[in-house]
């Protein structure tokens, strides 16, 4: 049996009531059926997913995370969370921390500043794909009033599945050639998946077989029980490996308000894409027929769909929880619909009051993102370079001036202008390196992600690209090649919204701001697990002589390690 601890403390003081959560968690693997089929998941607390961190704004949130696997290393990331001033406890490994050895603890801590929806997951090797995921959400403070209006909310988080165990899939990508690991098997909602079989089998013209699970199955979905004529706050997350999703519920419309944990202008929608690493709310008002429960489907689009739709249902408490609905769940949107994605994307403002962007940058990158070959290797590079990231982790390289922790030339700031981006590369060679892009404190930087075509065919990918330790603000998306001096007037400097999420669509170009004001290390990447193993990323380091304290624990590797153990000596 697994013994877990939750340990809530609540200090209260008399000018504020921010409590300190602190939670015990240990890592390991179970047999876990998250499709209806048996496999190994990684699981928190003999939990799949993961534990939700409940929080309200304001909180300290300790987790000592103690490693349980047998045979890898492992870190934790609070996807979302700035970690101002716990640059350490970001959780990626090589990054920020070196990885908990098997066996070991590791004791992470910071506050989380503000309201909203978000989630952590494994940051090492492909631990996410392995299920190691689970939903942190933040409310407003204490006292504060949450300006968003609602009876009732779910939190609905959202991940791919495959049945191909992960070691066998990181093989694949660094095997001579690539076997790539193909669609996944199943979308899973809260963990919770059917595969191959539809809950729709009997309106579907398809031949699924129909679901043979059980309430109480582990692959039974949850259904979300709600009342007539009330309003709903549906926190929605993803944490794919690959799958871009559009998730729509039968018969009700959808008002979007809350984007990476920032509102935004309020918008009406039928359907919501929704790609790895973003995070939203929805409000949905129960208006429809209450004698009737109603499908939540989950597609997949942005690739080629082999994957069935994960569904759940509505449930009026009014109806027959057992009763399925009248008709057949929703259609997913088209998957190669471009224009109606940019277009869904393109209506996501800031909300009023919000910060917006300084008028001017200060540095600016281009990152081109391609896909290449190393010596037969497929690789993704950026700039052409592709990133592996050294045995240091970064954030003590720069800490304690360890000159050979890393490459200390920056790699390109930009890319040939003459290079073809709407064809494969002439030359697919590239080159693996580690080396950052260094910032000076309280400066603005334009980053601007620019898409190609990849090594075969005429095929350009989704990118979703998330910034650890940041929100950016997305001035704007384009199509073809970005060109300086003229798309720069087509930016969005009134109200872009803040996310710490953003899509590179196929053969375009988009633009974000941010402002170096966290002294740190921070991860910048693309969020396709797969994508990242194969080196899509770079790193961004700034403020750097106003890194903190950095407890020893996260630097027991690399050069670190003998520094420190020097250091303590003396
Ligand atoms: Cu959610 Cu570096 O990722
Ligand atoms: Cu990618």
């Amino acid at each position: 049996m697994v013994v877990w601890w939750i340990v809530v403390v609540a200090v209260l003081t008399h000018t504020a009531s921010a409590a300190v959560r602190e939670y015990d968690w240990e890592v390991e693997y179970k047999f876990w059926q998250p499709d209806c089929k048996e496999g190994a998941v990684m699981t928190v607390n003999g939990q799949f997913p993961g534990p939700t961190i409940q929080a309200v704004a304001g909180d300290t949130i300790v987790v000592h995370l103690t490693n349980k696997l047998t045979t890898e290393g492992l870190v934790i990331h609070w996807h979302g969370i700035r970690q101002l001033g716990s640059p350490w406890a970001d959780g990626a490994a090589g990054v920020t921390q070196c990885a908990i050895n098997p066996g070991e603890t590791f004791t992470y801590k910071f506050t989380v500043e503000k309201p909203g929806t978000h989630f952590y997951h494994g940051h090492y090797g492909m631990q996410r794909s392995a299920g190691l995921y689970g939903s942190l959400i933040v409310d407003v403070a204490k006292g504060q009033r949450e300006r968003l209006r609602y009876d009732g909310e779910f939190n609905l988080l959202l991940s791919d599945w495959w049945h191909e165990p992960i070691p066998s899939q990181e093989l694949g990508l660094s095997s001579k050639p690539m076997r790539w690991i193909g669609e996944a098997q199943s979308i899973l909602i809260n963990g919770r998946g059917q595969f191959n079989c539809s809950l729709a089998a009997q309106f579907s013209n398809t031949t699924l077989p129909m679901c043979t699970f059980k309430e109480g199955d582990q692959c039974a979905p949850q259904k979300l029980n709600v009342e007539p004529n009330k309003t709903y706050r549906i926190r929605l997350a993803s944490t794919t490996a690959l799958a871009s999703l559009n998730l729509a519920v039968q018969g009700h419309k959808l008002v979007v308000v809350e984007a990476d944990g920032n509102y935004i202008t309020p918008f009406i929608t039928d359907d919501i894409d929704i790609y790895s690493g973003e995070s939203y709310s929805v409000l949905l008002t129960t208006d429809q027929d209450p004698s009737q429960n109603y499908y939540i489907s989950v597609g997949v689009r942005g690739r080629k769909p082999n994957t069935t739709q994960a569904l759940t249902i509505l449930n009026y408490v009014t109806a027959p929880a057992s009763k399925l609905p009248s008709s057949p769940p929703p259609v997913t949107p088209r998957w190669d619909d471009f224009e109606r994605s940019k277009n869904f994307s393109k209506k996501i403002f800031s909300a009023m009051g919000s910060p917006s962007p300084p008028k001017k940058y200060r540095k600016r990158l281009i990152l081109l993102n391609t896909q290449n070959l190393i010596d037969g290797y497929t690789k993704w590079a950026i700039n052409n370079v592709s990133l592996v990231t050294p045995a240091t982790p970064y954030l003590g390289s720069v800490k304690y001036n360890l000159k050979l922790g890393f490459n200390r030339k920056s790699p390109p700031r930009s890319y040939r202008m003459d290079y073809d981006i709407m064809n494969p590369p002439p030359f697919p060679n590239t080159t693996t390196g580690n080396g950052i892009y260094v910032f000076p404190f309280n400066v603005t930087v334009d980053v601007i992600i620019q898409n190609a075509n990849v090594l075969k065919g005429v095929v350009s990918e989704i990118h979703p690209w998330h910034l650890h330790g940041h929100d950016f603000w997305v001035l704007g998306y384009g199509d073809g090649k970005f060109k300086p001096g003229i798309d720069e007037k087509t930016y969005n400097l009134k109200n872009p919204p803040l996310r710490n999420t953003a899509i590179l669509y196929p053969y375009g170009w988009t633009a974000l701001r941010f402002v170096t004001d966290n002294p740190g290390v921070w991860f910048f990447h693309c969020h396709i697990e797969p994508h990242l193993h194969m080196g899509m990323g770079v790193v961004f380091a700034e403020g750097l002589n106003r890194i903190g304290k950095i407890p020893d624990e996260a630097l027991g590797c690399g050069l670190t390690k003998q520094f420190l153990m020097n250091r303590n000596h003396n």
